[in-house]
């Protein structure tokens, strides 16, 4: 969507994969103040978004959305001033239907007062979700938000989260900033790899605007290993997907810390080259050895090996699965030890990778050049 936003993917936080409903403005607020203190923010996450159930389970007499008073009590405007204060953004959620999954009011047929009020309280960012659309197609549903939005004067991320139904990569490139291309994330390693293969199909339809988005980041919630997290982590940069953490950031680990805060991967994902990376080859038993790479601006690559069976295993990445002509000298520098790979490597790059783990790399070509993907 050209509306000046999501020139690369979006970062920041979102309440759903780990509250779920157990939100309130002091979750909120104590969110905003961890991405502060643990440096997060200024590594880019500055979006707070608050997901499902911040709104009361009814409209008020004059058809206002209000917020439950219980959780909170100050508003959301009291709340976007907050974040605001601290030089964050902070995003809503509403529903492209009569009720929003967790059946709260949606915004159907009242686009327009319900943008002007997310408006009204200097809100940054709304996610528009697909629960109860009464069988009307995403296509004709989610355009009035974006006009609503556009009309109220200020500049809000419109992020579609229609769940891939309708295939969005086709035609929410003027629609949204971000568009999800597939159902919810779970914290597994399953859900993880299921939705990377879904996201990767769309990849040619991403870029500077609008971004496919295989959902929220799991990382911290405890249900992969370390390795998988990386993987997580790695993966989702390299396609471009929204970076959005989905754990509570007032308590995380060191290892949960590393990962996120991981700048050389962090700026993968915000090359400003904006090209989704791919899955580009597979080997072993169902493929279960993977390459994944996409080109990087300054005529760099991205590369990735991805162990995906059950034992370390050598993944070796060719020149020509990468498109560089034989013979190209390639530097090759190592995004998670963050140190430089000693000798140029010339026809193919490989190395050991723990079980479910992601090596990751950027290649610069010494010589010759490189043919398109
Ligand atoms: C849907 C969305 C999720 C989350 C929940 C909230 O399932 O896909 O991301 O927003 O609704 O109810």
């Amino acid at each position: 969507l050209n509306n000046g936003l999501a020139r690369t993917p979006q970062m920041g936080w979102n309440s759903w994969n780990f509250f779920a409903c157990n939100i309130n403005e002091i979750v909120i607020k104590e969110t905003a103040d961890a991405l502060i203190s643990t440096g997060l923010a200024d590594l880019g996450y500055v979006y707070v978004n608050i997901d499902d159930c911040w709104s009361s389970a009814t409209r008020e007499v004059q058809g206002q959305l209000v917020p439950d008073p219980k959780t909170f009590p100050s508003g959301i405007k009291a709340l976007a001033d907050y974040v605001h204060g601290k030089g964050l953004k902070l995003g809503i959620y509403s529903d492209a239907g009569i009720f929003t999954c967790q059946v709260r009011p949606g915004s159907l047929y009242h686009e327009k007062d319900d943008a002007d009020l997310f408006a009204s309280w200097d809100v940054d960012y709304l996610k528009y979700d697909n629960c109860y659309n009464l069988g009307i197609e995403p296509k004709k549903r989610y355009p009035p938000m974006r006009d609503a939005l556009n009309a109220t004067g200020r500049t809000i991320f419109y992020s579609l989260c229609e769940w891939g139904v309708d295939d969005p990569a086709l035609w929410a490139g003027k629609v949204g900033n971000s568009w999800r291309t597939t159902d919810d994330i779970n914290n597994s390693w399953a859900s993880m790899t299921t939705l990377a293969d879904l996201n990767d199909k769309w990849a040619a339809y991403a870029g500077p605007g609008g971004w496919n988005d295989p959902d929220m980041l799991e990382v911290g919630n405890g249900g992969m290993t370390y390795q998988e997290y990386r993987a997580h982590f790695s993966i989702w940069a390299l396609m471009k997907a929204p970076l959005l953490i989905g754990c509570d950031v007032r308590n995380m680990t060191a290892e949960t810390y590393e990962i996120l805060t991981n700048e050389e991967v962090i700026a993968i994902n915000q090359d400003p080259l904006g090209v989704q990376g791919r899955k580009v080859y597979t080997a072993g038993t169902d493929g279960c050895l993977q390459v994944w790479a996409g080109p990087l601006s300054g005529n760099r690559l991205v590369v990735a090996l991805w162990n995906r069976c059950s034992k370390a295993a050598t993944v070796t990445a060719k020149w020509n699965v990468l498109g560089l002509e034989s013979g190209t000298s390639v530097s090759v520098r190592n995004l998670w030890q963050h140190k430089d790979v000693t000798g140029d490597a010339v026809a193919s790059f490989g190395a050991r990778v723990d079980s479910h783990d992601c090596a990751m790399y950027i290649f610069t070509p010494q010589s010759a050049s490189r043919s398109e993907f």
